[in-house]
């Protein structure tokens, strides 16, 4: 069967799948293609589809009855400038990206034109996504590292692990291809692998689990040169930690001995940088005081340097509590989610938000909140392409209990309020005190008061729609709680 016969008979069964009301499965823009061209040809619109992606989740959970397919027309031209702006924007990875792509189609085959414009709404999100997989294919150019590897009939030379946000593999494999001429090399994703054998690329599958399993001797030479051509007196922490975004760094080898050195620079390394070099210069003068020259840098943060335990493996950063150091009420919740993980800020997604109703109903401010997490560090395990939540293990709180710590001696809170059990095991120190045998009742410790309520997690994980209130409520009480416990102490006479 030639392929155009071969695209044709993807393209019947996908009309036959969404005309039987199941989901349509497909993997790639290719299979997307097909697909739709075959689905515009039936006239069958947007909103009669359910697309799924290659985990198998549905775009759209619901679609609508499905009308009888009509016979097919002729055959539909979409123009090359948008079908090239279709094909980028198919590796963006957005659950929706395929029925979103079709709706663009849909839009443009029935005339209205402007769907490829920036100014369209359904345009602005399609210029957008191609921009997003136009930047990951850069950073993973510019990025990716690749670890020699000793010579071994029929193994690859050089050897790079990298952690795409967007499915960008086999262009950067052809960028590869045309770089790096006969050598042979193997690039892993967690999703994929390529490999080229100096003449042919292959697809190998998913084949290693991390980075880590690639690691080589040949790392050592190369950090040892990064670390000869650092200059700590040209340094901007800043601007380097800017250009190369955190996500990267802990695939970078450079990443394992850079968050060091920025300290070092900052601690002295810089000053006797400059001196060596200014002092080398004769008859030089500085017409200025050495407090000036000097002035006070914030300390070096090293929480992002911490491996107290394996968690910052993979996690993209530690994420810190935020909230004035003045803070009367400290709350404390598990670790960060997905996108606290990306974004480094605490309670950022769905669980803030929620948060966030709770401080808004208990009438608490919470510009007034110092709100940290007891474990620093996303723990995930992969389900399909999305990163799902792992409860912290005893000895991951226990060793961040250090970081717990440092924040109570440093925001001295009256009243901490403990998010569900995790935070109420990092509060207290043990796990011997269940989370709903303190609900609602105030626990004195070490000079402070606790009071505990439901994670907000929980809460929106409740499928029952009055025990959710029902736990909502607790919160909002809790919140209130420890608001009354804070009015209590500046009562006159307390
Ligand atoms: N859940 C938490 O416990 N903390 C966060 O920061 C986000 C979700």
């Amino acid at each position: 069967m030639n392929s155009a016969a071969a695209s044709g008979a993807a393209g019947l069964a996908a009309v036959e799948t969404v005309a039987a009301g199941e989901p349509l499965l497909v993997a790639n823009f290719i299979e997307w293609r097909d697909a739709a061209r075959a689905l515009l040809a039936h006239a069958i619109a947007p909103d009669a589809i359910t697309w799924a992606g290659q985990d198998g989740a549905a775009d759209l959970l619901m679609s609508a009855p499905v009308p009888a397919a009509t016979p097919a027309q002729a055959r539909v031209s979409i123009p090359r400038s948008l079908m090239d702006m279709l094909q980028n924007a198919a590796c963006c990875r957005q659950h929706d990206r395929w029925a979103f792509l079709y709706r663009v189609v849909w839009r443009w085959t029935h005339g209205e034109h402007d769907v490829q414009s920036a100014a369209d709404v359904d345009g602005a999100r399609l210029h957008q996504m191609a921009k997003a997989v136009r930047r990951e294919e850069h950073d993973m150019h510019a990025y990716i590292r690749f670890r020699e590897r000793p010579e071994e009939a029929g193994a690859p030379r050089f050897v790079a692990w990298f952690e795409p946000a967007h499915d960008v593999l086999a262009q950067v494999a052809e960028h590869f291809v045309a770089r790096m001429g006969k050598v042979s090399w193997l690039i892993a994703t967690p999703d994929a692998s390529v490999m080229w054998d100096g003449a042919t690329l292959h697809n190998t599958g998913a084949l290693v689990n991390s980075g880590a399993e690639l690691v080589d001797s040949g790392e050592a030479l190369w950090l040892t040169y990064y670390r000869s051509i650092f200059n700590p007196a040209r340094l901007n922490a800043q601007l380097l930690q800017s250009h190369i975004p955190s996500r990267f760094w802990k695939n970078l080898p450079e990443g394992a001995v850079v968050p060091e050195m920025i300290s070092n620079a900052a601690m002295g390394a810089r000053r006797t940088g400059q001196m060596e070099a200014v002092g080398s210069r004769r008859g030089t003068t500085i017409p200025i005081a050495p407090a000036a020259a000097q002035p006070g840098r914030a300390q070096p943060s090293s929480l992002d340097q911490c491996r107290r335990c394996d968690l910052w493996q993979h996690a993209t950063q530690a994420v810190a509590g935020v909230g004035p150091a003045t803070a009367r009420i400290m709350v404390v919740g598990e670790q960060p989610g997905d996108q606290e993980d990306l974004q480094g800020k605490p309670f950022v997604g769905p669980a803030g938000q929620l948060l966030e109703r709770v401080f808004g109903d208990a009438g608490v401010a919470r510009r007034t909140i110092y709100l940290t997490n007891a474990v620093k560090h996303f723990k995930w395990e992969p389900r399909g392409k999305r990163r799902l939540h792992k409860t912290p293990a005893q000895q991951e709180i226990e060793a961040c209990s250090y970081w717990y710590e440092k924040e109570l001696e440093t925001v001295q809170p009256e009243v901490i309020v403990a998010l569900g059990s995790t935070a109420l095991k990092a509060v207290l120190g043990t796990n011997h005190v269940a989370l709903k045998d303190t609900l609602g009742t105030p626990i004195r410790h070490q000079g402070r008061w606790v009071v505990t309520v439901y994670h907000p997690s929980y809460v929106l994980r409740v499928p029952d729609q009055a025990a959710k209130d029902q736990a909502f409520k607790v919160m909002v009480e809790g919140l209130k709680m420890a608001q009354g416990l804070l009015d209590q102490a500046a009562a006159p006479g307390l």
